[in-house]
């Protein structure tokens, strides 16, 4: 099949099977002159980023209905978005969500620029988000490659190199069969069919509209499709946090450096994360063992934290830190790990 023809039958397959999404201006309505609002394809992306669009959902609704503009973003309290954000994870990607609006607000007039190229100077907007956003908000035929496109690529054409090394030509192939008609559609089709039809594991051929020109679907190939590098094993790193109630049911929290991980955001005081941690406690207390271990997964490493408890008396002063009153204290607020510690340090104190 041509490359304008293989676009064609996928559009086709939008047309029946656009998955309905808050951010998306679907099919139907496109035709009818609807323009997607800039601002949430833009934040559907960053959120979409490492994250399932089930996980995306709610956050998408609570960042629009609270923060309608990229003015309105542009506009708010570091720490209330990073509070917002709490649970998505990635948390550099928040930060950057800030400052990209406010730059979008304070250098552009509160508009994104139009292109690709305009979009990639912006804080935070990588090669993937900038395509993501051109095509999808400007109808800009830039290649938007995600890891569902790489596989339904992978496979259409039959790419035997493993990743990440084949994504060069992953690119390219994406590159060549984006149409200059309705490029923002085609991206969200190849999308759609890699989330579900073309899946990782039992791939449904006998409904995919590239049933007959895939090239791995011939050879019977489809479901060893894409190849991947082995990746390295993650490494396990220990911990202390230290959860401090006061009597009036205040909270000892310590808000972490803006670099790093989980940079910016609200958690327990704690020692280094390493092989064999020194105890580091922010204050002199009676610190309980809680006996039991949080267990977390970042991108790089496993880590296993050994929480320590203590009630302490109103007026007692902490070496880090500061006291949050039961009343502002929020656990939704924390990242994961943070949370996942309250909630075993409720248990061992109440
Ligand atoms: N994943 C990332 N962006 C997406 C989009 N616009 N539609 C479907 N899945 C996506």
């Amino acid at each position: 099949m041509r490359d304008e023809q293989l676009s064609r039958v996928l559009l086709d397959w939008y047309d029946r099977h656009a998955r309905v999404m808050p951010w998306r201006v679907g099919p139907a309505e496109r035709r009818e002159g609807v323009r997607p609002d800039p601002y949430a394809v833009w934040m559907s992306e960053v959120m979409l980023q490492q994250t399932t669009v089930a996980a995306v959902r709610d956050y998408f609704h609570r960042f629009m209905a609270r923060w309608p503009t990229v003015q309105a973003l542009a506009a708010a309290e570091d720490g209330d978005v990073m509070a917002e954000w709490a649970g998505l994870g990635y948390y550099a990607r928040a930060r950057n969500l800030l400052k990209c609006a406010r730059a979008v607000a304070s250098e552009h007039g509160g508009r994104f620029p139009g292109t690709r190229e305009g979009l990639l100077t912006l804080p935070g907007i990588g090669p993937y988000t900038a395509s993501a956003i051109a095509a999808i908000a400007f109808d800009e035929p830039a290649a938007v490659v995600d890891g569902n496109v790489e596989r339904v690529m992978a496979r259409l054409h039959l790419v035997e190199t493993p990743l990440p090394a084949a994504k060069p030509e992953l690119t390219e192939l994406t590159a060549r069969l984006t149409p200059s008609d309705r490029p923002g559609d085609y991206a969200q089709a190849v999308m759609d069919l890699g989330a579900t039809v073309c899946t990782p594991k039992s791939p449904a051929c006998g409904i995919c509209p590239w049933i007959e020109p895939c090239a791995a679907r011939a050879e019977g190939m489809q479901a060893t499709l894409p190849r991947k590098s082995p990746k390295k094993a993650k490494p396990t790193r220990l911990g202390y946090a230290y959860l401090a109630r006061r009597t009036d049911g205040a909270w000892l929290l310590e808000r972490r450096p803006d670099r790093g991980l989980l940079g910016g955001m609200l958690g327990w005081p704690g020692s280094e994360w390493n092989d064999d941690p020194a105890e580091a406690p922010p204050l002199d207390a009676k610190w309980r063992d809680v006996g039991a271990e949080v267990r977390h997964t970042f991108t790089h490493f496993h880590l296993r934290l050994a929480l320590r408890v203590a009630e302490v008396p109103e007026g007692i002063r902490a070496d880090r830190g500061a006291f949050v009153p039961r009343a502002e204290f929020r656990p939704a607020a924390l990242p994961t790990v943070m949370r996942k510690a309250h909630d075993l340090a409720v248990t061992a104190l109440d």
